[in-house]
Order: C-alpha cells, then sequence, then structure tokens
C-alpha cells in the first residue's frame, strides 16, 4: 500500500515537472527522494513520510506555483486521491514548509523527518550537482554568472533573499557555503563537507581562468 503511493507519487511528479527546466525539476526531486531515504535508515525516521514529503516537496513551491503555496493544493489533492489521513497529511505539509532555505529566517524542522528532508534537499543544493543547478537557475532567470563589481550580500532574510537580484557566483556565498553549518544530521554532514571542497576547487579555478591567469 505504502509503496504503491510512493509509486504514483514517482509518477505525478514525472508529469508535473515536465517542461520545467530552472533546476527544480523530476530529476531534483528524485535526487533529494534517494538522499532522503539513506538519511532517513541511518536516523531511524519514518521512511514512508520522508520519502513522500521528498517527492512532494516542490510541486507547491513558491517560484513555480505562487497561487498553492500557502494552502499546498498540489501535494493535499495528491494525498487526497491516494485517501491518505489527515495526520499524514498535516504532517507531510508541515515539514514541506518547513525545509524550504529562507536566508537567515530558515527554521531547524521539529521532527527527524523534516530534518533528513531539510538535509536532503539542501544536499541537492551543493556539490557538483549544485554547481550546474545554480547556473541553471540563472540562467532560467536572467542573471548574468558574475560580476566582479556585484558583491555578495551576507546574512539576508527571507525578504531580501527572495528579491535578490545578484549574479550567480555570488550566490555561492550568500546561500551554498553555509548549508553545511546547517546540516542536521552527521551523516549529511559528511557528504557536505566533500561537496563543498568541489564547489570552493570550482571557484578557485573559475577565478583563475576570468583573471586570465591559466
Ligand atoms: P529551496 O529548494 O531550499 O527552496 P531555493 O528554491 O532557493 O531553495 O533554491 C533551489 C535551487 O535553485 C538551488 O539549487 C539553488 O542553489 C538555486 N538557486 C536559488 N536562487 C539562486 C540564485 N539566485 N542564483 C543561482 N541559483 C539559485
Ligand atoms: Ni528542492
Amino acid at each position: 500500500m505504502e509503496q504503491e503511493v510512493i509509486e504514483k507519487a514517482i509518477q505525478y511528479i514525472k508529469s508535473f515537472f515536465a517542461d520545467e527546466y530552472s533546476g527544480h525539476d523530476y530529476w531534483h526531486s528524485m535526487r533529494v527522494y534517494n538522499l532522503a531515504t539513506q538519511l532517513a535508515k541511518k536516523e531511524n525516521a519514518d521512511v514512508f513520510i520522508v520519502q513522500l514529503t521528498a517527492l512532494l516537496h516542490d510541486v507547491d513551491d513558491i517560484k513555480l506555483s505562487p497561487e498553492t503555496h500557502k494552502s499546498k493544493d498540489n501535494a493535499v489533492a495528491f494525498m487526497e486521491k491516494m485517501s491518505l489521513d489527515k495526520k499524514t497529511i498535516r504532517q507531510v505539509c508541515q515539514i514541506i514548509d518547513e525545509i524550504s532555505y529562507k536566508g537567515s529566517d530558515s527554521i531547524v524542522p521539529a521532527s527527524k523527518e523534516g530534518k533528513c528532508v531539510q538535509d536532503a534537499d539542501r544536499l541537492d543544493a551543493i556539490g557538483a550537482i549544485g554547481i550546474a543547478r545554480a547556473f541553471a537557475y540563472g540562467g532560467n532567470h536572467k542573471r548574468i554568472m558574475y560580476d566582479p563589481n556585484i558583491k555578495p550580500i551576507e546574512d539576508m532574510n527571507y525578504e531580501k533573499y527572495r528579491n535578490s537580484k545578484s549574479t550567480t557566483v555570488n550566490h555561492f556565498y550568500e546561500k551554498l557555503f553555509n548549508l553545511k553549518n546547517l546540516m542536521n544530521t552527521n551523516t549529511a554532514k559528511k557528504i557536505a563537507d566533500k561537496r563543498e571542497k568541489i564547489m570552493s576547487d570550482f571557484l578557485e579555478e573559475f577565478f583563475l581562468e576570468w583573471e586570465g591567469k591559466i
């Protein structure tokens, strides 16, 4: 029964995210699902809740679907169609609300399940995949790659973070390098260590090439 819901959720997001190129897509949700499953098993969290939330976490994202964001209509409609009980629906919606990155207004999810999904979502924003997603997002939102005259703004709250028109390289300093210290689980902290190194090596090389030094 639970396995069937998970399989249906995978089919649902596959059609939901068709034609989506902003870095929030079907494959992002699948990577978060896989990582969150590993974390949930290590942390003895409820695997079903973690998997379902990971799969549904972006279907009411404020950038893709501002009109359903607050009430989570898409996620709720899917779960109701699966005849899931009210408690499960509430639990999944609460975690979706808790996990999103909101600059200095970000919160630590209350449950173990929420901590696993938040870590998995954030791990997918760093490392090699994180680099690729940041540039895909930047192009999709018509942001320039880099401008040495525009400096990163640190300590942004949610309002500033959402409205910032910074460059994609600045995004690494404004968000991506903060994520390692915000990981909840020890397993995610270890993975984040390796992924952060990949980003710093990449940027070191990027600046050298920018200045024609190699
Ligand atoms: P979350 O998934 O936690 O809600 P966001 O929606 O802010 O986080 O980010 C989703 C993806 O888009 C991440 O990979 C993130 O790095 C990328 N992204 C968000 N804002 C920017 C930006 N200003 N420049 C480049 N990439 C961005
Ligand atoms: Ni996400």
